[in-house]
């Protein structure tokens, strides 16, 4: 018998818990280490862009919502777009607050302005989720729940007071995205078929998401790539990093 859309998102997301792991251990990691100035930042302009590019994404996804879409669903799609806004002014004022100069848009934007593998963004284009449905409740259940993980992350490793409360408001918005993603594909996936292309989705979507932990925070150490490789067997195809 078919699985409900609910019990298939349930068993779904067990299998994400050692991804989550992977990255909340790695930037937990990472910040322990206590990165240099510069380091951080050219992480926060990672991040800079990285919201900026949800921004603009949300917003066309708004943009493309069927005309008989339900009013509720285009509201909350819209809230995401707006919370990107959000984080996008929230990171401009983290890196200002590192600098202690304004930071010029134009100019970081020329080295960072092109969507990177760094960030999660990169994939909402590479599988067109912007007019795809259940590509794009797919990446805001499983990559806005993993970025929910990293900033909690960052925000209990963070001394800096204005950078993690920042970055824990971050969190909370990040968590709501994801259940919003998890409220569309729950009913997306009442299908055998529809099943079948999120799962196989999760396989692209799984590694697409661990390079961009090792690219955007730090390359993943051993022990976690041990665990890895038990969780998710070989990658569905050649890897940029180390795994
Ligand atoms: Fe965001
Ligand atoms: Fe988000």
């Amino acid at each position: 018998m078919t699985k409900t859309g609910k019990q298939f998102i349930a068993e779904l997301e067990q299998d994400f818990a050692t991804l989550y792991k992977v990255a909340d251990i790695t930037t937990r990691r990472y910040f322990e280490k206590k990165p240099s100035q510069d380091d951080l930042l050219h992480y926060f302009k990672i991040r800079l862009f990285n919201e900026r590019w949800n921004m603009v994404e949300l917003s066309q996804a708004v943009a493309n919502l069927p005309i008989n879409t339900p009013m509720v669903e285009a509201q909350m799609l819209a809230k995401q777009a707006f919370d990107e806004a959000q984080h996008f002014m929230m990171v401009k004022e983290v890196i200002e607050h590192i600098t202690g100069e304004e930071c010029d848009l134009e100019e970081v934007g020329k080295d960072y302005g092109k969507k990177m593998p760094s960030q999660g963004v990169m994939i909402l284009d590479k599988y067109g989720a912007q007019e795809d449905e259940l590509i794009l409740a797919l990446y805001q259940f499983l990559a806005e729940g993993r970025a929910a993980v990293v900033w909690q992350a960052m925000a209990e490793s963070i001394e800096d007071s204005y950078v993690s409360t920042r970055y824990a408001k971050i969190a909370k918005d990040e968590k709501f995205h994801s259940t919003i993603g998890r409220a569309k594909l729950e009913e997306l996936c009442d299908s055998e078929e529809a099943q079948k292309r999120c799962l196989e989705m999760v396989e692209h979507f799984i590694w697409d998401l661990y390079e961009n932990t090792c690219l955007s925070i730090a390359q993943v150490e051993e022990d976690l790539r041990i665990e890895m490789r038990a969780s998710y067997g070989e990658p569905n195809r050649e890897l940029k990093v180390e795994l």
